[in-house]
């Protein structure tokens, strides 16, 4: 038997298209979060009649539609006026006042960037957004190292509305009094999807990435039931994908069950590994919790001073509840007698029964 005998052709692949069960597709209807988006919409409308608009602030766990949603919204304003900048900036990759200039700069078309510095930036940027009004997303936001941002953006740029988009709800009452107070954001919070939410929207995107009768109706029942258990989209993304591949790779022309079960093994890998959103910081931290599972918060933060760590006790401290929103690791609180700590492990209780 040959290397490749049992490669399927080009032709026969099992995959319409696979873009839509990337992270970064977005769908062409957005369904179950209609609230949201009109929530978001109030938010913006005032700058409309030419006044300022209301900053929000989103937070939800990872994976249920914050970012989508709000680029929707994003979308909907740019085609409908072109008296509103809209501008959206992943705090992930631009996480300096200086990287989220330039991308501003940058979406504004605004070229003579060379050997300014942030200040500067930020003059020509409210010259030119001051013209007409904006709407700043920054998404990711608990990501920004420098709240100099947030004064730039507050006391330069005059009718606006900002968004403030994070996985973690503890994040704005991090931030100094006086930036809280200037926002006076109001608060949304996205709430997981519920098991039919997420059986519609996964169906969708079977929809476009396979053709008809390939996936197998029961082996797709368990991807959303496990989807729904993490209450995370991408999880179902994840699985659909993985389960489609390794059908291909055993040459088969149908996804079965045994195909989703091998993708769902593979999940709990994919989740902890899916650390795309944690800093150097947080992902030391996940490191050590790793091979310290079970420490309390006090004796954990010993062995990460003792390993060169040098955040104070309450930025780590900070770090460990970003990280437990974004279900990578599962506090415990512990009551001893009078004494109270809480312990520190390594995974998320859903994601261990998962697998
Ligand atoms: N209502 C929805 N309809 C279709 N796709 C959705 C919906 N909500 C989320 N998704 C998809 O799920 C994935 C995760 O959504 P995302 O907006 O990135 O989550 P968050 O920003 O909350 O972490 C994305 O691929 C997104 O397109
Ligand atoms: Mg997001």
């Amino acid at each position: 038997m040959g290397l490749f005998d049992t490669v399927l052709k080009d032709t026969e692949s099992l995959f319409l298209d696979t873009l839509p069960l990337d992270i970064d597709f977005i769908p062409p209807i957005l369904e179950g979060r209609e609230n949201e988006q009109q929530y978001i919409a109030t938010c913006i409308q005032p700058l409309f009649q030419k006044r300022n608009g209301k900053n929000l602030f989103i937070t939800g766990a990872p994976g249920i539609g914050k970012t989508v949603a709000t680029r929707y919204v994003l979308n909907e304003l740019h085609k409908k006026t072109d008296d509103i900048h809209t501008l959206y900036i992943n705090c992930w990759k631009k996480d300096t006042p200086h990287k989220v200039a330039l991308e501003i700069c940058d979406q504004i078309d605004f070229k003579f960037v060379q050997q300014r510095d942030t200040n500067e930036l930020f003059k020509e940027i409210a010259r030119i957004l001051n013209k007409k009004s904006a709407v700043i997303v920054l998404d990711e936001a608990d990501k920004i190292t420098d709240e100099q941002l947030f004064y730039h953006l507050l006391e330069e740029i005059n009718r606006k509305t900002i968004i403030l988009i994070t996985n973690n709800d503890q994040w704005l009452s991090t931030l100094d009094a006086r930036i809280r107070s200037r926002l006076m954001s109001e608060t949304l919070i996205f709430k997981p999807y519920t098991f039919e939410e997420t059986k519609n929207i996964l169906k969708k995107r079977v929809e476009f990435a396979f053709p008809p009768g390939v996936l197998d109706q029961r082996a797709f029942a368990i991807i959303v039931e496990r989807a729904f258990e993490a209450k995370d989209i991408r999880a179902g993304l994840y699985l659909l994908k993985e389960a489609g591949e390794i059908a291909e790779q055993s040459a088969q022309r149908k996804i079965s069950m045994n195909h989703a079960a091998k993708a769902i093994a593979k999940l709990k890998e994919f989740k902890l590994k899916s650390t795309t959103t944690l800093d150097e910081h947080e992902q030391q931290i996940l490191d050590i919790i790793k091979q310290n599972n079970g420490l309390t918060t006090k004796d954990l933060y010993a062995v990460y001073q003792k390993k060169g760590g040098e955040q104070s006790y309450s930025n780590f401290h900070k770090k460990i509840k970003s990280l437990e929103s974004g279900r990578f690791i599962t506090l415990e609180e512990q009551n001893e007698g009078a004494t109270r700590a809480t312990l520190v492990k390594y995974g998320m209780k859903t994601l261990q029964d998962f697998t």
